[in-house]
């Protein structure tokens, strides 16, 4: 019997990604981002986008998929070295999104502890993760011991923005989630 589950993104995956990544940022960004930009986002760029990231291991970039039964890629994360600078946190969180309906189920916390056991097993032991200050998904990093370090404006798609950083100077504890099972994930 097929079952959902996280594992390790393969080159194939780019196009089912992208379908995700671009109706995920439309479900969660609107009113954050210009709507302009959120309808101009094309699933055939942001797939050969992922074609690229998948296949040249940029920075070590890691990224994990969530495969449903039902609905195939139903969310993704990545991760790898930092690239911001923040000094004490060698590893970041890149990227997290679910479709709609694959949320508040655990699998943000799974794939979350997806990641920090990634990283740990390349050799890191902190992490970061950049978040717009708007974005509700911060509490999600604050409930999971994500600890405030930073904010910044950024310009991003002709808008200024706040974002803020969060950090685990210990990736331990959160690795222990991806062995969570997922709140009610056999609904
Ligand atoms: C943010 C996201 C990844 C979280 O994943 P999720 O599967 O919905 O969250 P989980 O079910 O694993 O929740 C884990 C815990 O965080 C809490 N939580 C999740 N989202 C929350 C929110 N917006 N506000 C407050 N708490 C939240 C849950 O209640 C749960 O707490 P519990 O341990 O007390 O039960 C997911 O909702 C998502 O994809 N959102 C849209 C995309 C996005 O904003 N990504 C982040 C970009 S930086």
């Amino acid at each position: 019997m097929a079952v959902d589950l996280i594992r390790p993104a393969r080159p194939g995956d780019a196009a089912a990604i992208a379908r995700v990544h671009v109706e995920s940022w439309r479900t969660t960004y609107p009113g954050q981002l210009p709507d302009q930009y959120l309808v101009k986002l094309s699933a055939e760029t942001y797939a050969r986008r992922w074609q690229s990231l998948l296949g040249a291991a940029e920075r070590g970039r890691r990224t994990f998929v969530l495969e449903t039964a039902a609905d195939g890629v139903a969310g993704f994360a990545s991760c790898g070295s930092q690239r911001t600078g923040l000094s004490g946190f060698d590893g970041e969180f890149y990227a997290l999104y679910l479709l709609d309906q694959m949320q508040g189920l655990g699998w943000g916390r799974r794939l979350l502890g997806a990641m920090a056991q990634q990283l740990l097993d390349t050799g890191m032991q902190a992490a970061v993760v950049w978040v717009l200050r708007d974005n509700q998904a911060r509490w999600f990093y604050e409930r999971l011991g994500g600890q405030r370090l930073a904010e910044q404006p950024i310009h991003f798609a002709g808008a200024r923005l706040t974002e803020v950083a969060y950090g685990w100077s210990d990736l331990v504890p959160l690795a222990r989630l991806a062995a969570d099972p997922p709140v009610g994930g056999d609904h």
